[in-house]
């Protein structure tokens, strides 16, 4: 499902940075934002998704100048500096912050290797905290706000996806505490909890031969998994002045999984 018009236009006359914006949830919230009249900056290391993501917002917007694509790798620091020079020498502002970039991994923890464990750190943590960092003083003064890529993995035990589960509760934390620190400046921080969603990271997630699916079978949905516009209503809600009143929170859109 796409959202052609969604009726309101609560980003007219905002400037967005969406990451992971090539695919699934991120491309989902980069439609949806430009459906609702944002100026965006569209960013991820998959050029050619990105390319697809571009022509559609574009189309959205109807003018080409509304909107930019930024090919960057979030985990390098040069590439994420790089990124916020070319979005402000562009849109000259920046309202919201959507953080979707993201990888996943699994092993058995015992035998998980130092190179994927610092691989997952490394882009869902340290490159999303990377991109928070250059971002926050723009948006302090745009009064603006970030929305990032938490996970029910940050809220309960993810076995298998240890170093998954590890960065998605390090990222509602640093999520809490941006939130605290920048709060009376007028900047927000908030983050969504998606449980399964319909993307490629879920259709490409490859097992360790030794999971036991009796344990597995708790993390999953009660229903069917959701689809990344789902996500992106959340993301759209928390990023608008409707959640003006917001901050620090976690929304959960898991269709139950945890309640
Ligand atoms: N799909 C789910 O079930 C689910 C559940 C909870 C949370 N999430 C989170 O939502 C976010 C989006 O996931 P998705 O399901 O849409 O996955 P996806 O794989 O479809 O999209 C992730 C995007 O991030 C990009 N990316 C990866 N590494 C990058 C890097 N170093 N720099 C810049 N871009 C990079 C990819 O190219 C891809 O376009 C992720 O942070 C993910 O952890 C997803």
């Amino acid at each position: 499902m796409t959202i052609s018009d969604p009726g309101v236009r609560r980003f007219n006359g905002k400037v967005a940075l969406v990451t992971g914006a090539a695919n699934g949830i991120g491309a989902a919230c980069a439609r949806r934002l430009a459906a609702e009249g944002s100026r965006l900056a569209l960013s991820d290391v998959d050029e050619d998704g990105l390319a697809k993501v571009l022509a559609d917002v574009r189309t959205t917007l109807g003018d080409e100048q509304a909107a930019i694509a930024v090919p960057c790798d979030i985990s390098a620091e040069a590439d994420v500096k790089s990124l916020f020079a070319q979005l402000i020498a562009h849109h000259e502002r920046l309202d919201v912050v959507v953080n979707m970039a993201g990888i996943i991994g699994t092993a058995n923890s015992h035998e998980e290797t130092l190179e994927q464990w610092n691989r997952i750190i490394g882009v869902n943590l340290t490159g999303l905290f990377l991109v928070c960092r250059e971002a926050i003083p723009h948006l302090v003064e745009t009064k603006g706000n970030i929305v990032n890529a938490a996970s029910t993995a940050s809220l309960s035990g993810h076995p298998w996806f240890t170093a998954y589960g590890a960065s998605k509760g390090g990222v509602l934390m640093l999520t809490k505490s941006l939130a605290m620190e920048y709060a009376k400046r007028g900047m927000r921080v908030n983050a969504v909890a998606p449980g399964g969603i319909t993307t490629n990271m879920t259709s490409d997630v490859a097992l360790p031969s030794e999971v036991d699916y009796e344990i597995l079978a708790r993390m999953t949905p009660l229903g069917d998994f959701g689809m990344p516009e789902t996500v992106a209503d959340a993301v759209a809600f928390l990023a608008s002045d409707d959640a003006r009143y917001v901050n620090g929170e976690y929304l959960r859109v898991d269709g139950a999984t945890l309640a």
